[in-house]
């Protein structure tokens, strides 16, 4: 039988972009370098097909006709980031002028279409010049990203009333620091911390800055909020396993960003191991005093864990994985087209968590949605990618989301990953998410079967499961 889903008139239907991953125009007026932009002058096998940032998808000329395919399918709010190389180039020193421009011609054009700027401060995208000093291991930085952010809250803070001052900040530090995915693609877990920590303090000081202006918005942080599942919920030390995941890859970032504190459990063990990072009372009170109002969620997979099985070598310096090893679970259901597990209950997971653990904090889903892979073979006659798929997966979604609001969650909110198909760190476009296909050669988009489907969903605020 079959059920309407029905969301509130005034829930947020949007989709999600970030500045490197949308805007194009890497080197033109005035943009200084991020760290991807510099890494692919000295790495580009390191990027998929070696595409830059550069080839993103022209946001940066055309955003008045892309924000119109926006409306077209009755969008409401648009999740995207100012680019601080843009902005500041080098990270601090003179605004640039024609990037105030954009950024105002941007939230203008949002919002005589209807449509709310959702704007994030971070994503990824460090200025080479805040990298070449040290990057999140630096004060300095800290600071001049405060400014920074002070300087966009002045600049458009009388328009944007959704903030948000890092997108996933856990992956910075897994991805430069620990794993060799970005940019540094530095090893060395107890550097990793202290980029971690740091992160967490330029967090809270924007927050800070934020309240000093009294302006009339929201402001809080986008995390990347990754349920971990023991293999055997029976098994004591799997569920520790699952736990210590938690603590360091989800509460290290959303207990102090909510709750104003990092988890004691979580010191404990850092103090263990001698890996706490280099810190002041002061700071500890900045992060207390300073929570956020509201919390972005990027949902993609769960994670999977196990009671690590091999014993610890002599030489293995001390990580996480001292704790746990992942669990391929045995039948679960994979995503065919990019190799992640496809779990739609874990939203409604998250969500119970955060209504029961983290006082139920206002918060929206910011990124959900499911990469494909040679998404060219799923065109159809008519020219449009017919991605049932994707509007099976987010169909899934949204059903225990809305199980979750039913039951008290206060989330407000759905934005998929993407909008138009994006350009991804070093994956490019490998992996296609949007509403509509870009075609590389051309920059042509064309609306996708999901993109059509969300035009009904978000103008009817419901749909049928
Ligand atoms: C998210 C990031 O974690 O994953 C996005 O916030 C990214 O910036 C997205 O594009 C998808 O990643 P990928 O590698 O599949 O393109």
């Amino acid at each position: 039988m079959s059920k309407t889903y029905q969301f509130a008139n005034n829930f947020w239907w949007g989709a999600a972009s970030s500045a490197t991953q949308s805007e194009g125009a890497a080197f033109e007026d005035g943009k200084g370098l991020n760290i991807f932009d510099y890494w692919y002058q000295i790495e580009p096998d390191k990027f998929h097909n070696q595409v830059p940032a550069t080839d993103a998808s022209t946001f940066y000329k055309n955003y008045k006709s892309d924000i119109q395919l926006m409306k077209d399918i009755n969008l409401n709010s648009f999740r995207t980031s100012i680019s601080w190389a843009r902005l500041i180039p080098g990270g601090r020193g003179e605004v640039n002028p024609k990037a105030v421009d954009f950024y105002n011609n941007v939230i203008d054009e949002l919002i005589a279409q209807g449509i709310e700027p959702f704007f994030n401060l971070y994503h990824f995208d460090m200025p080479i010049e805040m990298q070449d000093i040290g990057g999140w291991e630096n004060l300095e930085v800290v600071e001049a990203y405060v400014t920074y952010a002070k300087t966009c809250f002045e600049l458009f803070g009388d328009r944007v009333k959704y903030w948000f001052t890092h997108n996933e900040p856990i992956v910075p530090v897994e991805a430069g620091y620990m794993y060799q995915f970005h940019y540094p693609n530095i090893v060395d877990f107890k550097r990793a911390i202290q980029v971690a920590y740091y992160s967490q303090l330029a967090s809270s000081m924007a927050v800070a800055a934020y309240r000093e202006l009294q302006l009339d918005g929201k402001i809080g942080i986008i995390l990347n909020l990754t349920p971990s599942y023991p293999r055997d919920e029976s098994n004591t030390t799997d569920v520790k396993a699952a736990h210590i995941c938690d603590l360091f890859f989800n509460r290290s970032f959303l207990d102090p960003s909510v709750k104003g504190e990092f988890p004691e459990e979580l010191m404990t063990i850092l103090k263990e191991h001698d890996h706490l990072p280099v810190y002041t009372e002061e700071e500890l009170a900045v992060i207390k005093n300073n929570t956020v109002d509201i919390l972005g969620v990027n949902y993609y997979q769960p994670r999977r864990v196990k009671a690590r099985e091999a014993a610890i070598a002599a030489d293995e310096a001390f990580a996480p994985e001292w704790f746990f090893d992942n669990y391929e679970m045995p039948g679960r259901r994979m995503n065919p087209y990019r190799g992640w597990e496809i779990y739609p209950r874990g939203i409604y997971d998250i969500a119970k968590n955060v209504q029961e653990n983290y006082g139920n904090i206002e918060w929206y889903i910011s990124e959900n949605g499911m990469g494909v892979e040679h998404e060219e073979r799923f065109i159809g006659e008519d020219g449009i990618v017919q991605d049932d798929y994707r509007i099976e997966f987010i169909q899934e979604h949204l059903e225990w989301l809305h199980q979750a609001i039913e039951e008290g969650a206060n989330c407000k909110g759905y934005h998929l990953w993407t909008f138009i198909d994006n350009w991804s760190w070093a994956n490019a476009y490998k992996n296609r998410y949007g509403f509509y296909r870009l075609d590389l050669a051309t920059q042509k988009r064309t609306i996708k079967k999901s993109g059509l489907w969300m035009k009904e969903v978000a103008k009817l605020n419901r749909f049928d499961g």
